[in-house]
């Protein structure tokens, strides 16, 4: 898919000043400093478009992105971001759990992974959640530019196991790095797969 135009609409913390609107939209979620504004800025070719930060906790709202006037990409606050916690249990203000339940034409939530990391409780028990809500999600390993094809892929194999454990099957996985732009292609090719069933499902009502 080529990004013609992505522009900033509106942020907020209230579902019901989203745009209104029935064009598709993705969200994107995961721990803070997980690389989701990065992500947005690499899949729309704009590192200025969502704000980035080395310091988690940088996003903080439901941030609208408009692209090609015709879907949305939403960034959203990371989870897991409660310095004196001691609960693993993703933790965020109600909006974003109001936001992903019932926003209807949210049609993906990508849950982004760090790469490096081994399986994490937190993560696990987000996309936990997101299947006792139905909540139709991707998984996006994030950072690959940071470690080794070997210790990588010793990674996603691991995770794999891990969510096998409770699922039956796997939701559609995606390697990407904002550094080198790897998974760019695959990512946004999914998108619009979503979109032309959506445009004709729509069609068809
Ligand atoms: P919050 O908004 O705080 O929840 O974080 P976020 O998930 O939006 O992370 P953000 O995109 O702000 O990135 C966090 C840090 O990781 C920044 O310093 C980014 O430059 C860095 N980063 C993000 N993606 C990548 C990547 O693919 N490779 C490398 N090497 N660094 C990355
Ligand atoms: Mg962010």
């Amino acid at each position: 898919m080529i990004i013609k135009k992505a522009e900033f609409i509106i942020s907020n913390t209230d579902i019901s000043k989203c745009p209104t609107t029935s064009l598709p939209e993705y969200a994107f979620i995961g721990r803070s400093n997980v690389g989701k504004s990065s992500l947005i800025n690499m899949l729309t070719d704009n590192k200025k478009l969502a704000k980035t930060s080395g310091r988690p906790g940088k996003t903080q709202l439901i941030n609208h992105f408009l692209v090609n006037e015709d879907w949305y990409l939403v960034d959203l606050p990371g989870y897991g971001f409660a310095k004196a916690s001691k609960e693993s249990r993703f933790k965020w203000t109600k909006f974003i759990e109001r936001y992903l339940r019932e926003r209807e034409n949210l049609l993906n939530t990508f849950v982004l992974i760090d790469s490096r990391l081994e399986p994490q409780k937190i993560d696990l028990e987000f996309m936990n959640w997101c299947g006792h809500n139905q909540i139709a999600f991707s998984m996006v390993f994030t950072k690959i530019d940071k470690l080794s094809s070997s210790a990588l892929q010793k990674n996603i194999a691991q995770y794999k196991k891990e969510m096998l454990k409770t699922w039956e099957a796997l939701p559609p996985v995606f390697l990407t790095s904002s550094e080198s732009k790897f998974g760019r292609e695959k990512v946004l090719n999914y998108i619009q797969e979503i979109n032309e069933f959506y445009s004709k499902a729509t069609l068809n009502s």
